[in-house]
């Protein structure tokens, strides 16, 4: 009772002096400000090393009810420092650190009576803050229109980024500057069924550097619930404002309160490395919410995948009668095109091939019914989730797999009907369990039903929680495509092994992705969890093929090695056809051995849209392996090995380009070298242009 008191009053002589609060971060160098202004309205700003990385901007919520932005005073403030560690399931460390301060800012308003708490968390590597909207008096339902929050800049700064598009993230990424956005924006193709937000804006995860050489990633934590966020970008004044993906009727979110959004995220330092090694977005993600994680398994995996890209006329249907009679539906019926390659002899032999090199998963695409209705999209109901076609022999490839030790990953591509996907769920998920199946690839290729939605509207963001909870329920594992962008919840659900939300390798066979496109990635899309990027290609030329297809991929085949390294996934693909990697063999045993889950990390060079070099420790042995990329100028990394033990001897397998490779002219010469290396060693390591490398170092 009496401890009660003292709290009491201690809150009351906060709010007594509280018009502005300051708090600092752990380590000092961050200072948060928040400040109500003469209007009543919540305003916040950020300084860097005693300098202002953001100016006072807005903070608030806009609904068709009520507004959360104006006419507050503080009603109380609240802060706290947290030091704490947490385990995650897999991921580039064993141990997290959790390291901030806590500053809550209760704020009231009057006429109409409206409450709200602003809940900042300051880390030494940035910002976290959501806002909390308790019970209020009268209606507690919001139709949510717009989220108000400023992030205002002082200079026309650096900006790495992509459009503002409610649908598709897979784009290639912009290096352009506050000024010079509305030019970079004017390049960029709209991706067919998918809408851009109107006016100047761009997505998240994004990357800003400033003048001073001060980068910051901003994005979001914990998206749930809620629509995703993009940015809206005032070009002349610096300043960006939040924007809520809407659905098709203008409508941000239907929320019930009490309601937290998602956090708002901003990772700053300094220095490029510490971007990539900051867990900020993890730390503000929910602790597990599985019991018992023992069924979750990084791992490997190959697949009846590439083939269909290559242009080899490989499709995922069955049949090519659906473009005589559309909507046939019974597939019994249909003729076999003779260039369907998930069929059961085919899918021995990437089973043949997995077992024979160790490889945990084969993952098949186009084994069921709906490939022939696209063409007559959109029906009811065009995929069925338990019905392989009649050239896959599902009993014979379970039995078949399970005696070679290999695990099938299904696939369940949805068209984009995610409200089909729905009803069908249970049935889907009991369907894979029967057969064995532990890992399930979606996609969501199209316009999303119901028609309402965007792919990152609230309502799909819903989905994506519902399907990953449900598939947590089977034991079964996620990998998402065209899915709302990632946001750490794969800390909480830790099912959800990786997704795509970026242009992935798919898009060497369209075009092909620039060398600086992975050297951009970790810095952006990656901070919000894993991609399934599916490195592993060896034939990088699509006119190997012979199909007239000219699309070239922007790396070296060494890079692609460096690329397990620097795309780090507790799921990876050796992408490339088995017969590819049957060609280059000694270079296909790095692929073999990478492990896919580490206990460290050290990232030792990094510039965003250059170059990394990043060194990680297996999870499951003191083996330690360094990736290292370059964009499409040739460049030495130094590797400085003080990350090994002292005093150890250990031997380092190098695969590195060789001298003369180039991403374009010479993709696929490489060397493989063994040196003898130990914690003094500092080894300048030459990359090719558009090149990598990829180290594997053990006790001798
Ligand atoms: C797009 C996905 O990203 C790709 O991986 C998949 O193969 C196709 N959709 C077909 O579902
Ligand atoms: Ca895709």
């Amino acid at each position: 009772m009496k401890k009660n008191l003292v709290l009491v009053l201690l809150m009351l002589s906060a709010v007594a002096e509280a018009l502005a609060v300051s708090i600092t971060s752990p380590n000092g160098k961050l200072r948060l400000n928040v400040e109500v202004d003469s209007s009543g309205a919540p305003l916040y700003s950020l300084d860097f090393k005693g300098k202002t990385l953001i100016k006072p901007g807005r903070l608030g919520l806009k609904a068709d009810e009520t507004t959360f932005a104006d006419g507050f005073s503080i009603a109380g403030v609240d802060t706290m420092t947290v030091d704490r560690t947490w385990q995650p399931v897999w991921g580039e460390y064993s141990e997290v650190r959790d390291h901030f301060r806590e500053l809550a800012v209760g704020l009231k308003a009057e006429n109409p009576g409206r409450a709200m708490t602003v809940r900042f968390r300051l880390f030494d590597d940035g910002l976290g803050f959501r806002y909390e909207l308790p019970r209020q008096e009268g209606s507690n339902y919001l139709t949510l229109k717009k989220e108000l929050t400023e992030f205002n800049y002082d200079g026309n700064h650096k900006l790495y980024c992509i459009p503002g598009d409610y649908d598709t993230d897979e784009y290639l990424w912009s290096e352009t500057t506050f000024s010079e956005l509305p030019e970079a924006l004017k390049n960029y193709r709209r991706h067919s069924e998918s809408q851009r937000a109107e006016g100047l804006s761009v997505q998240t995860p994004l990357l800003l550097k400033t003048g001073d050489n001060v980068y910051v990633n901003m994005h979001e934590a914990a998206l749930d619930g809620y629509p995703a966020m993009l940015l809206d970008v005032d070009n002349e004044n610096y300043s960006m404002t939040s924007h809520i993906a809407p659905d098709r009727l203008g409508v941000g979110a239907y929320l019930q309160m009490p309601f937290n959004t998602p956090w708002r995220t901003l990772i700053v330092s300094d220095d490029a490395r510490d971007i990539l090694a900051s867990q900020l977005v993890l730390n503000l993600n929910e602790p597990c919410a599985i019991e018992d994680t023992s069924w979750i398994k990084p791992m490997k995996f190959v697949g009846v995948w590439w083939e269909m890209f290559t242009g080899k006329v490989k499709t995922w249907a069955y049949s090519d009668d659906y473009l005589a009679k559309p909507g046939v539906t019974d597939y019994s019926k249909l003729k076999p095109n003779g260039h369907h390659p998930a069929n059961t002899e085919n899918v021995k032999k990437y089973i043949d091939f997995a077992a024979k090199h160790g490889i945990d998963g084969v993952l098949v695409e186009g084994w069921n019914e709906g490939w022939e209705d696209w063409a007559s999209y959109r029906k009811n109901r065009q995929f069925l989730f338990d019905k392989p076609y009649p050239d896959f022999d599902l009993p014979a490839l379970r039995d078949y797999a399970g005696e070679k030790g290999v695990k099938l990953i299904m696939h369940h591509e949805t068209a984009a009907n995610a409200a089909d996907y729905e009803l069908q769920l249970d049935r889907a998920f009991k369907f894979m369990k029967d057969n064995n199946y532990d890992a399930v690839k979606t996609g969501y290729v199209g316009a999303i039903i119901p028609r309402s939605e965007h792919h990152t509207s609230q309502w799909m963001v819903d989905h994506a929680r519902h399907v990953i909870e449900r598939a947590a329920d089977y034991k079964i594992m996620v990998d998402s495509h065209e899915a709302p962008h990632p946001t750490g919840l794969c800390r909480t659900y830790p099912n959800w092994l990786a997704q795509e939300s970026a242009s992935g390798g798919e898009f060497e066979s369209m075009g092909g992705n620039p060398p600086s496109h992975t050297c951009i990635l970790p810095f952006t899309r990656l901070k919000g969890g894993p991609m399934d990027y599916t490195p592993g290609l060896f034939e990088t030329r699509m006119s190997y093929y012979g199909e007239g297809k000219d699309s070239q991929a922007g790396t070296t085949l060494a890079r692609q090695l460096a690329l397990y390294l620097t795309m780090p996934s507790p799921l990876q693909m050796a992408c490339d056809l088995p017969e590819n990697y049957e060609r280059f063999p000694d270079a296909f045993q790095f692929i073999k051995d990478v492990p896919v889950d580490w206990s460290d990390s050290r990232y030792l060079e990094a510039e965003p849209n250059r170059y990394i070099t990043v060194a990680r420790r297996d999870k499951n042995s003191d083996d330690w392996y360094v990736g290292a990329i370059t964009d499409h100028n040739a460049r030495t990394a130094l590797i400085d090995m003080s990350f090994l033990p002292k005093g150890e001897k250990y031997e380092a397998v190098i695969y590195e380009d060789a001298p003369d490779a180039h991403w374009k002219d010479n993709p696929q010469a490489y060397r493989i070298r063994t040196v003898k290396v130990n914690s003094k060693t500092k080894l300048k390591q030459p990359l090719a242009p558009g090149g990598g490398a990829a180290i594997q170092i053990r006790k001798k």
